[in-house]
């Protein structure tokens, strides 16, 4: 399957550059911004950055590894049918420098500003950025980077970069806005948790959700269950081809073996995101998705087993046993480990896609529910959730989960994600709940991304169809009025890996719908749509070339 083929986009602006400056486009489109049209030059060698506080030195360095790090073509192999574009641009080497009057590009702090908020200038005396805290100067400089970037791969290599003059005064609309990351279906390397890591700063996304346990493999290491990754990382083979597809068979290849992040690996994870002014939220899923827990643990299960991690796709029958304090045991031992690892104020604690079948012909189960006094299975799981929030509210935390934890009964403080469409997030934020959304007909990008992708090229996807257009569509206060919209908290897109099991793959999945949520989380006034293509087109794409990203090019060819 050739998915993407393109050859390298690299010389086209060249021939303009020197005489004509175009506009600068930036995606999020900021709150505010203003365009001159002076030209301005910038070196293309060597570019200076005074840090006015020390606390922005450090920003300064990854920064400038951000930028001298490219994925470049040749260095890293491509799976088949995944072609990276890469231009031949290339930015300045970004040094610190002390001396503020000579610095290219000066960062200071202005508590003034929100936290995430910053101000950019761009003068023939230079760049400045003033950030509310370190959060909002690093999102000011993503937006220089967006900068750089047009400006560069209009130069002449050796010329002074040429951009126009500019202030932009930017902040987010939301405080969260995250992207979901499945490393159970297949598993992805701490590289390239890192590499997306970086494709989300770029779009100024400050939340991974990484989803660390499912059905199908146990990814997190924890110490007093060694099972959990010795046997339950691993499934004995794979669902070739849709779940449905039965005649399509399985692989008869052992996946996951080793496939799972130490304590050290979530350590390096977490610090990495958080240079880059990222949060990483963990999920363990709890009471459903909890199959490879059960291979492992079979005690852990209503029947007792014997339970096989799951080689298909789906939901299962087999879930936690509600009924055995056994079960609250270990759940407690597995987040008192997640908690010594992850700083997050939210845990991730599932909540979706839970039969009841097993605890209805459960004796322990059924014993709970009479002494407890809970009327049906789903205020059995509504027990459940209320037991593990106060467990993780006695330890600092807050839960968040899938809109199914509405079902039992929720708490106040509970934050629901809203993921069967928004309707569930509109109910909960109606009743007073906080609220993130990521309904899956706006946001679910392992969702073909045009209308016939067969005839396009697609690679398998989960079935759907979310185009760019109706990710940037999503009205995250529809049917809200002003007394319920301060319970939105933000949106987020899903990458359910079933069907995605390369990196180059899942990149082509969030590329460009990325820049869609990146937008509609970020920018309180929206554009036109073809405004907002006309802009990813100049600014996001040759970003992604520059980077060595791989994204979907169909928005490109004028297919949706
Ligand atoms: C989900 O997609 N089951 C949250
Ligand atoms: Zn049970």
């Amino acid at each position: 399957m050739n998915l993407i083929s393109k050859t390298m986009v690299a010389t086209l602006g060249v021939a303009l550059a020197a005489t004509q400056l175009s506009a600068v486009s930036i995606v999020p489109q900021p709150s505010v911004m203003r365009e001159d049209r002076s030209l301005v030059q910038l070196p293309s060698g060597r570019l200076s950055v005074y840090s006015g506080d020390p606390s922005l030195k450090h920003l300064v360095s990854v920064w400038a590894d951000f930028l001298e790090k490219p994925y470049a073509p040749g260095t890293e192999k491509l799976s088949t049918g995944f072609t990276r574009v890469v231009s031949a641009t290339v930015l300045p080497e970004v040094k610190s420098t002390g001396n503020e009057s000579k610095a290219d590009v000066r960062l200071y702090l202005d508590p003034s500003l929100a936290e995430e908020e910053y101000t950019l200038d761009v003068t023939p005396d230079g760049v400045v950025i003033n950030g509310g805290s370190g959060k909002g100067v690093w999102w000011g400089l993503q937006t220089l980077t967006q900068i750089l970037v047009q400006a560069a791969s209009s130069a002449e290599p050796g010329e002074p970069l040429r951009t126009s003059g500019l202030y932009i005064q930017d902040k987010p609309h939301f405080s969260y806005r995250g992207a979901m990351l499945d490393c159970c279906r297949h598993f992805f390397t701490v590289d390239e948790v890192k590499k997306f890591i970086d494709i989300l700063a770029l779009h100024k996304l400050n939340t991974l959700h990484w989803h660390l346990t499912d059905d199908q493999g146990w990814r997190i290491e924890i110490e007093k269950y060694p099972l959990l990754t010795q046997v339950g990382a691993v499934r004995k083979e794979t669902k070739v081809g849709h779940y449905n597809d039965a005649a399509a068979g399985y692989d008869g290849t052992p996946y996951g073996e080793g496939d799972f992040y130490t304590a050290r690996d979530v350590k390096e994870i977490i610090a990495y995101a958080s240079d880059r002014q990222i949060t990483v939220i963990p999920e363990i899923e709890m009471p459903g998705h909890a199959v490879a827990a059960l291979t492992s643990y079979p005690w852990l299960g209503c029947t007792g087993g014997p339970y096989e991690v799951r080689t298909t796709w789906g939901i299962s029958d087999d879930v936690f046993c509600i009924g055995k304090e056994s079960t609250f045991g270990f759940l407690e031992t597995v987040l008192d480990e997640v908690c010594s690892l992850f700083p997050s104020e939210y845990i991730h604690i599932g909540g979706d896609e839970c039969p009841a079948v097993r605890w209805k012909d459960c004796p322990d189960c059924q014993r709970r529910m009479k002494e407890e006094g809970l009327d049906d299975e789903r205020q059995l799981q509504g027990y459940l959730l209320h037991r593990i929030e106060q467990y993780l509210n006695s330890k600092g935390r807050k839960i968040i989960g899938w809109d199914e934890i509405l079902e039992g009964g929720v708490t106040p403080t509970a934050t629901v994600m809203s993921w069967r469409g928004p309707q569930g997030g509109i109910n909960a934020a109606k009743q007073g709940n906080d609220v993130v959304m990521t309904p899956n007909n706006y946001f679910y990008l392992d969702y073909y991304q045009t209308a016939d992708p067969e005839a396009n090229g697609e690679p398998l996807g989960i079935g759907g169809y979310v185009s760019l257009e109706k990710s940037y569509s999503f009205d995250p206060y529809d049917q809200l009025d002003d007394s319920t919209r301060k319970h939105i908290k933000g949106v987020q897109a899903n990458t359910w890996t079933e069907y995605i099991s390369s990196f180059d793959h899942l990149q082509h999945m969030d590329l460009p719908r990325f820049a869609a949520l990146s937008e509609v989380a970020w920018s309180e006034e929206r554009t036109a749509y073809d405004q907002f293509l006309a802009r990813v087109t100049a600014s996001m794409k040759p970003a992604y070339e520059y980077f060595g990203f791989i994204y979907a090019p169909y928005v490109f060819e004028g297919i949706e």
